[in-house]
């Protein structure tokens, strides 16, 4: 790959931290946090843009707080609906990829088996909504786009279950864990690697919406006994959705197929199994 310019925005996020790892050395890489990138301001993101004039945007900031959503529809809109609209918008007139990420909560559930990219969408939650704004948004421009749609994301930082299951195994002896919504538990490395795979490996990139996430499928309660072979036990207890109460509802089966993305590409992810076990060791 001919080094290049990268603009990256929600650097210290999960996956945006891995993107700073996984293109250190593919070219310049202008990393943005929130102050330097506020995308609760997206008018100001225009003059970004253009002063730095990159290759490609790498947009991993994004509001993630799904309950909070519910109760801040505006905010959330701003920032994952309307911000990447006009980062498309820019990205047409400049040249750049816009490279950005949605997720599986842009479905509701109810199919039986995996999904895939033309799917009907149907979000049940604000954050679901929020989403698929932004990934209309951009395709209504004129530009080159990767929309990765990823799910269940963990990792070493930030916010995730994983750091939560570890941090509530040293507090509580049972964890009541919900067993009735299965998806695919996903490194924020393995989506990292697997963006700077896909840009390595393609001179002329097919824009369009790419589901990303690692291969098999479990229940948050899989996922939990899984983090807890290893460290210390807590008595895990599988319950249903219902029996767990959150403000914004969530698909009952996330799982996305990956066949696209190893197609057009030949890239694929690791099972969530082997990203968990690489975390763990990590940490
Ligand atoms: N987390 C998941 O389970 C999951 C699942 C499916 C899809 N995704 C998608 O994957 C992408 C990456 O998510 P992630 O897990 O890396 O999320 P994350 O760890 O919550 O990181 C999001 C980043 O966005 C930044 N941000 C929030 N509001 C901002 C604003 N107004 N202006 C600029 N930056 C702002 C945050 O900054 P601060 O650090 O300052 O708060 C944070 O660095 C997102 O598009 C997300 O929707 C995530």
């Amino acid at each position: 790959m001919i080094p290049q310019k990268f603009l990256l925005l929600g650097a210290n996020g999960q996956v945006g931290t891995e993107l700073r790892r996984s293109f250190a050395d593919a070219g310049e890489v202008i990393a943005c946090d929130r102050a330097r990138a506020d995308l609760s301001h997206p008018e100001k993101l225009r003059a970004l843009v253009r002063d730095i004039r990159p290759d490609v945007i790498l947009n991993a900031a994004a509001y993630t707080a799904v309950d909070r959503a519910e109760s801040e529809p505006d905010l959330a809109m701003l920032i994952n609906g309307t911000a990447p609209r006009v980062l498309a918008e820019e990205a047409a007139k400049t040249g750049a990829l816009l490279v950005h990420y949605s997720t599986d909560y842009v479905f509701d559930g109810t199919k039986d088996g995996a999904w895939i990219e033309t799917d009907a969408t149907h979000p049940l939650s604000v954050y679901g909504k929020t989403k698929l704004a932004g990934e209309q948004g951009i395709q209504e421009t004129a530009a080159k786009y990767l929309i990765f749609r990823t799910s269940w994301v963990f990792g070493p930082y930030g916010q995730n279950f994983l750091r939560t299951m570890l941090r509530l195994g040293k507090e509580k002896p049972q964890l009541r864990i919900v067993d009735d919504q299965i998806g695919a538990p996903t490194s924020s490395s393995a989506i990292a690697n697997a963006t700077r795979a896909v840009l390595k490996g393609a001179a002329d990139i097919p824009s369009g919406i790419y589901h990303m996430s690692c291969a098999g499928q479990t229940s948050w309660y899989g996922f939990a006994r899984a983090i807890f072979t290893q460290a210390a036990t807590p008595e895990i207890i599988p319950i249903t959705t219902e029996e767990y109460p959150t403000p914004a509802r969530r698909p009952r089966n996330s799982v996305l197929s990956n066949q696209k993305l190893k197609t057009t590409f030949r890239v694929e992810l690791p099972s969530w199994e082997e990203a968990l076990q690489r975390v763990l060791q990590s940490i």
